[in-house]
């Protein structure tokens, strides 16, 4: 029997005799509650079958006793299946039918995730291809999965991408059963977040004059304005499309380094008396948010636009990379430092964060933060730390009782090299190879069980200084997004070999789909010398 190969793979699937079809009769069977996963699923099987699959209510009669050949697909919501966790699913495809059940609709929209890939990749497709058979084998299917946190981050500051762009990347990740999107909302070279109070960050700090040309070291620019931002409404819609595929988004605003958009926009947010353009250059500005009182106002009332918007527990505040320079050469920055009776400018961002905590946690939400800002004093309760800079903030975290997301440079950043072929298109510098990704354990050695525990899981990260295009985002990311999402789903561990086989059938699929990944032979044809500027110099 020919084997059914779904990424990543499932904790059980027992391939059983015989295969079923829809057809154009096959109806969806779901109670009221689970309507909207069956909305998703009629979204994912319409266009390329060209069949309406109506809603059906639970007993009435199915379609195959309608007329036609094909067999409904049933969804259950069934408290029982909380044995295999709030995103677990069991998925059985038989004579009787096709059954969808889980003890959440996060389950089911997992489940959807199999079913299609149980289908032929054409399936994929946007248009109806009449006449096609649409058939599935038997399985059971029961699948859970192995960390809560299966996170893809985009940084949508230092490129803008639209929101059509994000939403297929959800549809992608969310193919791949990862459920967090980390929106990298803000930075030195562009603010993208909506603000009705401060309207000038997205009208001056959603627009720099330029972007630099080739690798940055070579100092060059390209002489065109890039910007855009988001509109509250089209942020609204993201979090709604992300939420019928159980993708949470974490929004980040980058706080209070990386900030030179936001000054450009606001200069009194700033520690000099000047203005300044948002930034032109990539790397880390030295202009940081001044800690006045006005400016914590100013944080808060963003987080406050920002908790509007995103209803998810987590709220990324960034923390990441804030130098030192101009609080330690101004005398407000001097004056907080030693009203607070703190011992220098790490404490006083360690004071920052924990004004940014307060206000989260005063709203029942979560701080998310990047491992620095474990350097400036103790962290915020229920503050969960990214651990970037390899794994020694992450395991610190996770020892003194803090959840961390474990999303080391190597292998995790996904802005560096797949390979040392020479053809590889341009990105910052690194090599994260898919068999380095894939040999990844976000639990790291030597972490005992009383502090694994506190590892919720793993992601990568798009920086996109690099990454100018759409199809460049979707280059870097995939396959690799699959490696990581089989390592944080079905566990890490896996064999090399067997999932490179799996993904060459998997990857049929993201061809229908039109995604450019990087193929497993070698750099991508269309990428060598696409654009001079493109190229690794
Ligand atoms: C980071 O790469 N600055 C989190």
């Amino acid at each position: 029997m020919d084997e059914p190969i779904v990424v990543p793979r499932p904790t059980s699937l027992e391939r059983t005799a015989g295969s079923v079809a829809l057809d154009r009769s096959s109806v969806i069977v779901a109670p009221v509650a689970a309507r909207p996963v069956a909305a998703l699923l009629r979204a994912l099987l319409s266009p390329a079958t060209g069949y309406a699959l109506p809603d059906a209510q639970p007993g009435a009669p199915g379609g195959a006793e309608r007329d036609g050949v094909g067999v409904d697909i049933a969804l259950e919501v069934d408290p029982a299946l909380d044995r295999l966790g709030p995103e677990g699913y069991r998925l059985v495809v038989g004579d009787a039918g096709i059954g969808l059940s889980s003890s959440s609709l996060a389950g089911l929209q997992n489940a959807c995730q199999t079913l299609r890939q149980l289908v032929d990749p054409s399936i994929f497709g946007r248009a109806p291809r009449p006449g096609a058979a649409w058939t599935l084998p038997c399985v059971v299917v029961e699948d859970s999965p192995a960390f809560t946190w299966r996170g893809a981050h985009l940084d949508v500051a230092r490129h803008f991408f639209p929101a059509h762009v994000v939403s297929r990347f959800i549809d992608l990740i969310a193919l791949h059963k990862l459920n967090v999107l980390h929106l990298h909302l803000t930075d030195d070279q562009g603010w993208r977040f909506p603000s009705a109070a401060y309207p000038l960050l997205t009208e001056i700090g959603s627009w720099r004059a330029e972007s630099m040309l080739g690798h940055a070291r070579a100092g060059q620019f390209d002489g065109t304005p890039h910007g855009g931002a988001y509109t509250r409404s089209e942020l609204a819609d993201l979090v709604a499309y992300g939420a019928a595929r159980n993708v949470t988004i974490v929004p980040e605003i980058d706080l209070p380094g990386h900030t030179q958009a936001a000054i450009a926009a606001y200069p009194s947010l700033g520690n000099l008396d000047e203005t300044l353009e948002v930034w032109t250059r990539w790397g880390v500005s030295e202009h940081v948010l001044n800690t006045s009182d006005a400016a914590l106002d100013f944080c808060r009332t963003i987080l406050g636009e920002v908790l509007d918007v995103f209803p998810g527990t987590y709220v990324h505040v960034g923390g990441d990379e804030c130098p030192k320079t101009e609080w330690s050469t101004s005398a407000p920055a001097r004056a907080r430092i030693a009203e607070l009776g703190l011992a220098g400018e790490d404490e006083l961002q360690g004071w920052f964060t924990a004004q940014l905590g307060e206000f989260l946690a005063g709203n029942g939400r979560r701080l998310v933060g990047w491992d620095e800002i474990l350097e400036g004093g103790p962290l915020p309760v229920g503050a969960t730390v990214m651990s970037w800079r390899g794994t020694r903030g992450g395991v610190a975290a996770a020892r003194a009782g803090f959840d961390v997301v474990m999303c080391p440079e190597a292998p995790c950043y996904f802005d560096h090299y797949q390979s040392d072929d020479p053809e590889e298109p341009l990105a910052i510098h690194g090599r994260n190879t898919l068999a380095d990704v894939y040999a990844y354990d976000p639990v790291p050695d030597g972490l005992g069980a009383d502090a694994a525990h506190h590892v919720l899981g793993s992601q990568f990260e798009l920086w996109s200084e690099y990454l100018p295009r759409p199809e460049d985002v979707e280059y870097m990311a995939f396959p690799r997004a699959a490696a990581l999402a089989e390592v944080v789903w079905s566990g890490p561990g896996g064999d090399l070999a067997d999932f490179e086989r799996r993904l060459a059938v998997h990857l049929a699929r993201l061809d229908v789909l039109g995604v450019n990944y990087r193929p497993l032979a070698g750099p991508h044809p269309w990428q060598r010398g696409g654009r001079g500027a493109r190229r690794r110099p």
